[in-house]
């Protein structure tokens, strides 16, 4: 595999759970892969369970890693071409990608979007900058519009915690104070509708995603109806992004936290979240706390779901 950035990468699911499981199984049984190869992990912006689950499945791996924070001392970088460098940023993109390539095997790109310019955020322009001229395999460690490794470690403990054939499966916007990115419920809704899973949609008129994204999951903007009858409760907040609203907060409604009445509304789902999760915003105490939640174990297959990308990028070197 050279490249993850999104569902198709990963070819069929089947093989990809396959892999992850047998990884998962004994997650050491593969130390040589790694030997003198080099992971670089470039983080534009903040992370907890992308930089410790990446980390800790590549030294599984038996590999070296390395991690730049580009915001903590490294040079402030230009990502714009035919700008003229006379502000605070000392070196361009195009310069420092490939020499960063230079000392690696394999690339991981965190990169979130600005929220200010649709169309530059959906371009996934420093992503793509790092696949054209890095040299290197280059996999996704959340980009302005997806957050593949998320979705992947998601898909994983759907199928652990199953006990239907195909699970009703809701997404559901929550209030957030600030503005955050479509990319974990796009990747989400992406990786979704490569299942044959019962898969539904709700959030507030205004907080339509991407149709390319929503596919062909039904969308239901009465919460209580999708709620009905669901195996699996997904809450994510994401920031407008039908225009003339992108990156905008349109409500912070508190009606649409996830708590134990809208739980009860459902087949005794469990609840679901990527963290780092905004209490009594997203979701209450009560049920981030009980033994439906399982935003712990869901957190712990990121390690896998790195894993299981990072052991097909080497076995491709
Ligand atoms: N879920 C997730 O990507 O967490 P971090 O932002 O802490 O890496």
């Amino acid at each position: 595999m050279k490249q993850f950035t999104n569902v198709k990468d990963i070819g069929p699911l089947n093989e990809a759970l396959h892999d992850a499981f047998e990884i998962k199984k004994d997650r050491y049984a593969f130390t040589h892969l790694g030997k003198n190869k080099t992971l670089l992990m470039i983080f534009f912006n903040s992370s907890l369970r992308t930089r410790l689950s990446t980390q800790k499945a590549a030294m599984n791996l038996g590999m070296n890693v390395m991690v730049l924070d580009v915001n903590q001392g490294a040079w402030k970088l230009e990502t714009e071409r035919g700008v003229v460098m006379d502000g605070d940023k000392a070196e361009h993109l195009l310069e420092a990608i490939p020499v960063m390539g230079s000392y690696c095997d394999i690339i991981g790109v965190r990169s979130f979007a600005g929220l200010t310019d649709k169309k530059s955020d959906y371009e996934e322009k420093v992503l793509n900058q790092f696949i054209k001229y890095s040299g290197r395999p280059v996999f996704s460690m959340e980009a302005a519009t997806r957050h593949p490794l998320q979705s992947f470690a998601d898909l994983i403990t759907i199928e652990e915690f199953k006990t239907k054939e195909k699970p009703k499966v809701v997404l559901t916007w929550a209030p957030h104070p600030k503005a955050l990115p479509q990319a974990v419920a796009n990747s989400f809704a992406e990786w979704m509708n490569a299942t044959d899973y019962d898969f539904v949609i709700t959030h507030p008129e205004g907080y339509e995603l991407d149709p390319k994204f929503v596919g062909k999951a039904k969308v239901e903007y009465d919460r209580e109806k999708a709620f009905k009858g669901a195996d699996f409760i997904y809450a994510k907040n994401w920031s407008a992004y039908t225009d003339p609203n992108y990156g905008k907060v349109l409500n912070t409604d508190r009606n649409w936290t996830v708590d134990t009445r809208s739980m009860a509304l459902t087949d005794d789902a469990f609840f679901m979240h990527c963290l780092p999760v905004r209490r009594n915003m997203i979701v209450s105490d009560d049920v981030i706390e009980s033994e439906k939640s399982i935003v712990i174990p869901e957190a712990a297959n990121r390690e896998i779901s790195a894993q299981t990308v990072l052991w097909r990028m080497l076995r491709s070197l």
